[in-house]
């Protein structure tokens, strides 16, 4: 472990997410260890890594007190998982979005790892009570499901298993606080966890408005990114009614009948129909067009855009 290192984590899966998870966890000078079941997938991490942090030293938006250098001479790859859990302090999964693939990881690391090494998983949607079902170390067991990209965007959502540890939580917290994330605790596990859920309401009531002809594909947008998503960048819808009254007492006084009036008035889950998702396309299309290079070049710009709005947020949180 290099002198410097605080500490050693594994990172099983070396694909978008655990590429992402490995530059946080060296910009906060802890030693990672790349396992991935394919070999060329760990080469091809190392090499993006490298030419991430070189740009992002360039743009000046490197994470951390370390220099480039450190950071990359903190993460290697190791060829057999076996290994990479050796004297390890945490395990942060990235493997594909399925089921039976985790449970396998997790039975696998669970017949490894001694009682003090934390067991997280990245996974998006899939229940701890499915996830970390009869294993030995479940209490060593968590999800943290960060939201990409992770570099950019600090939210990791963590999640225990009914049988998980109060301290695996307070450690993992920890954790995450020190590579410069913003952990939240959901404290009972639920379908779609709460960035999910929030995400999936937001896009049903835009879904029906569309559908019904109330407004376009791109004015719906732009309701977001011009007006909710402007404040929620800095305060979330609770902290909103809190400040848009004489606190939250005062709003509910004034707005919650309203709100409700409003609220009966959605509709049923949508289809999400071929007829629909044509016009949405059609209209997302006039933008950016739906071909792999306009799309990609439109991801970019979109984490260009978060890597400022990460920037601007340092600095009034700073003030
Ligand atoms: P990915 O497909 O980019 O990477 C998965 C990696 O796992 C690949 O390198 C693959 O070779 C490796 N792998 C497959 N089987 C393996 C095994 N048995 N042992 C070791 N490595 C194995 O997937 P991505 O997008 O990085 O997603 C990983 C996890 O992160 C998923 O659970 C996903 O739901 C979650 N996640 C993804 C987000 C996203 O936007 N892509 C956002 C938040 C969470």
């Amino acid at each position: 472990m290099a002198s410097f290192a605080a500490g050693c984590v594994v990172i099983v899966g070396s694909g978008l997410i655990g590429r992402s998870w490995a530059m946080l966890f060296a910009s906060g000078g802890f030693e990672v260890k790349l396992y991935d079941i394919e070999q060329q997938q760990i080469r091809n991490a190392l090499e993006n890594i490298r030419k991430e942090m070189k740009s992002l030293e360039q743009a000046g938006s490197l994470k951390g007190s370390l220099s480039v250098e450190e950071q990359l001479s903190l993460i290697s790859g190791c060829p057999s998982i076996q290994e990479a859990v050796e004297g390890a302090m945490h395990i942060q999964e990235c493997v594909p979005e399925d089921l039976e693939l985790k449970k396998k990881i997790f039975a696998q690391l669970d017949s490894i790892v001694d009682d003090r090494v934390i067991l997280s998983s990245s996974t998006s949607c899939l229940m701890p009570s499915k996830l970390f079902a009869g294993l030995v170390h479940v209490k060593q067991c968590i999800v943290a499901h960060p939201v990409n990209p992770p570099y950019y965007v600090p939210l990791v959502e963590l999640v225990p298993h009914p049988e998980t540890a109060p301290t695996t939580v307070d450690r993992t917290h920890a954790l995450m606080k020190k590579i410069g994330q913003c952990p939240v605790r959901v404290q009972k596990e639920v379908d779609g966890f709460v960035l999910n859920r929030l995400q999936y309401a937001i896009i049903s009531e835009a879904w029906r408005m569309v559908e019904e002809g109330i407004v376009s594909p791109s004015d719906l947008d732009l309701v977001m990114s011009e007006g909710l998503g402007m404040r929620y960048a800095f305060i979330g819808p609770l902290e909103t009614m809190h400040l848009n009254a004489e606190g939250m007492l005062s709003y509910c006084d004034r707005y919650s009948e309203g709100m409700k009036r409003v609220l009966k008035t959605f509709g049923p889950i949508p289809e999400f129909s071929r007829a629909t998702a044509e016009k949405v396309n059609q209209g997302m299309c006039l933008k950016v067009p739906d071909d792999p290079e306009h799309l990609a070049a439109r991801r970019q710009w979109r984490d260009e855009c978060l890597m400022r709005l990460a920037k601007l947020k340092s600095q009034v949180q700073s003030q």
